[in-house]
């Protein structure tokens, strides 16, 4: 695979629902996602994104409003279309707000809305973010015919779903090809472009090269590598408040 370089300048965002995720694990107060949102934006984020979802399973209404308060850069809140999820979002007047698809028993976002049928759902979802003053974007899979529905939506920006591209990569162009033509294509007809999901250290440049693309949301790969490269100044700490024998 050619990897060329990054040619344009391109905004990082970073998902912070699992820095959440580990502190539901023990339903206690430790890690604090907006600690975490703090230490990314020192460390060079663009912005936070954060997804609120209708089980509350990692993120909580809390949480958002603290990112809210606190955060310095840019907060992108992810959401369904489920209507309280969406009255809180509304209040909270989120820079952006990028409406995805949410099924319960799935572990991530798995795929890319499905704009193929009118959802007055979807529809009621954007026109109150819009009356909220979120910039509204979509996330959907690179394909031209949900780049086309969501340009007649109305929305000003789409994130295409980098996961299909993020399994296969190994295996050869044709997933990073349809991100770049997909990304062409959205640019051409006047949307913004941003991408994410699956996203990895050993996988982001030929993404990160493609010049249409703004915006990229990265989360797992980045709070991964944070929880084993602070693994020695934790266990070090801790080993200083107990007697060694
Ligand atoms: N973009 C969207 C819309 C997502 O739902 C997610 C996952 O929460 C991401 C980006 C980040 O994906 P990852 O955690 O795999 O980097």
């Amino acid at each position: 695979m050619t990897v060329s370089p990054v040619s344009n300048a391109m905004r990082l965002y970073i998902n912070i629902d699992h820095v959440a995720t580990l502190r539901e694990a023990r339903k206690t107060d430790e890690p604090d996602p907006v600690e975490g949102a703090r230490l990314a934006e020192r460390a060079g984020a663009d912005g936070i994104t954060a997804h609120l979802r209708e089980d509350r399973r990692h993120i909580h209404d809390r949480d958002l409003e603290r990112l809210r308060e606190t955060i310095t850069t840019r907060l992108n809140i992810e959401l369904a279309t489920d209507p309280g999820v969406l009255d809180l979002v509304c209040r909270l007047q989120p820079y952006q707000a990028t409406i995805v698809p949410e099924r319960r028993e799935e572990i991530t976002t798995e795929g890319g809305l499905d704009l193929s049928r009118e959802d007055p759902r979807l529809r009621t979802t954007i026109d109150r973010l819009n009356a909220a003053g979120a910039r509204v974007s979509l996330f959907i899979d690179p394909d031209r015919r949900a780049i086309e529905a969501a340009k007649e939506l109305g929305v000003p920006a789409i994130e295409l779903h980098t996961g299909r591209y993020a399994h296969t990569w190994r295996a050869g162009e044709h997933a990073i090809d349809q991100l770049r033509e997909a990304s062409r294509f959205a640019r051409k007809i006047g949307l913004a472009v941003q991408a994410g999901h699956g996203l990895t250290y050993l996988n982001v440049s030929p993404v990160a090269a493609i010049p249409e693309i703004e915006e990229l949301n990265i989360g797992h790969s980045i709070l991964s590598r944070a929880m084993l490269t602070g693994m020695s100044e934790a266990v070090g700490a801790m080993r200083r408040l107990i007697p060694a024998g």
